[in-house]
């Protein structure tokens, strides 16, 4: 009998924010929900956020925000696993054995990598300057992330595809030595969002510092909306819907009809973005306010969210454990 197996994972490098709950929580829940007697894994990625955090303080917070995250969204919902990546080191073991059976032409062409080194070479700097090894063999680590669990269903932002296509890559490779083949993982993307914007109107992500939080006090969050870049049509005027980063981010949250009224609103010339944001910071409270609340709480208890993690991880870890045996067997460190 064939199952779906859901895993995805966030890394700990920022707040949370809305091309997170897009591109992957969504997507995820509706997967969870859809699934509900499979095995669900949802983990922060914490060793992958080392490739670009560097400050103690800030990696344990990111950690705890993305817990509390996956906490607040999935509790509730059976056979959910949660886990830091940090606290199963199958998975570091399972790195080393895949880098073996990685061509390293491929990681060469993984996007994230070949920007930097395209960067690099426009400021005409060493190609390689300032990009550590962990920024090379990241998608490794994700392969092993999701082939440890043979885990199917991927669900992740357009931005992550080509890293679970190296994964693919990797474990035909790997199944030509396994009795027991290891199932080949699929992306799951909403294609309907896309990559969501951020309050510039690039890609929305943590290392761009453009982002709407998921859970952040109203002060914070009108201060972010209050930043979205608008063109200078001067109030009275009709507004352009479709070239409006302040309507595009309401659409990502509104219902139809909400979204129809604003375009009317715009078109009759009868708001300016000053009203329009207004719009926006109540649509996105009252969005995700049901979920703030036991963010909220988790963050305030760190005890009973350890505590949430550490029970989790220890059936992971089981599992782990039996998975890496196998492979370890075929490739004949265990006889
Ligand atoms: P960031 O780019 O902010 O560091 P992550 O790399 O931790 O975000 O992404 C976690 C998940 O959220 C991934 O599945 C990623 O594809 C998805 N994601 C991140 N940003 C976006 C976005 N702007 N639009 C859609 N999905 C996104
Ligand atoms: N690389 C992903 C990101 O930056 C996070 C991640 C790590 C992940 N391992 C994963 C996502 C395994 C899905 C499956 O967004």
């Amino acid at each position: 009998m064939s199952s779906n197996i859901i895993l995805t994972g966030i890394k700990p490098t920022g707040d949370p924010h809305l091309g997170n709950y897009l591109g992957a929580i969504l997507p995820a829940l509706d997967m969870a929900r859809q699934n509900a007697n499979e095995k669900k894994y949802f983990f922060i990625a914490d060793y992958h956020a080392l490739t670009t955090v560097k400050n103690k303080q800030e990696l344990l917070e990111y950690r705890h925000k993305i817990a509390a995250t996956w906490l607040s969204f999935f509790e509730g919902i059976d056979h959910c696993y949660f886990y830091f990546q940090s606290q199963i080191p199958e998975i570091f073991e399972l790195y080393w054995i895949l880098s073996c059976f990685c061509p390293k032409g491929l990681l060469n062409r993984a996007h994230a990598y070949k920007a930097l080194v395209a960067k690099n070479i426009d400021q005409g700097y060493d190609p390689d300057r300032h990009i550590n090894h962990g920024v090379f063999s990241y998608p490794v680590l994700m392969a092993a992330d999701i082939l440890l669990f043979h885990a199917n269903k991927i669900p992740i932002g357009p931005d992550q595809k080509q890293h679970v296509e190296i994964a693919i890559e990797i474990v035909k490779n790997l199944n030509k030595i396994m009795d027991k083949k290891i199932p080949l993982p699929e992306p799951i993307i909403d294609t309907s969002n896309n990559l969501v914007i951020g309050i510039d109107g690039q890609k929305m992500s943590k290392n761009y510092n453009n982002t709407l939080p998921i859970f952040s006090d109203e002060k914070e969050l009108k201060k972010r909306i209050g930043k979205i870049q608008t063109d200078s049509t001067p109030l009275g005027e009709p507004l352009n819907p479709d070239n409006c980063n302040i309507f595009k981010l309401f659409s990502y949250i509104a219902s139809t009809d909400e979204i129809a009224n604003l375009k009317q609103e715009y078109q009759s010339g009868t708001i300016g973005y000053g009203h329009a944001k207004k719009y926006l910071l109540s649509a996105y409270k009252s969005y995700f306010e049901s979920k703030k609340n036991k963010y909220d709480a988790y963050m305030a208890n760190k005890a009973s969210l350890e505590h949430a993690l550490n029970t989790s991880s220890k059936s992971v870890k089981e599992i782990a454990n039996a998975h890496l045996k196998d492979i370890k067997m075929a490739i004949g460190i265990l006889a």
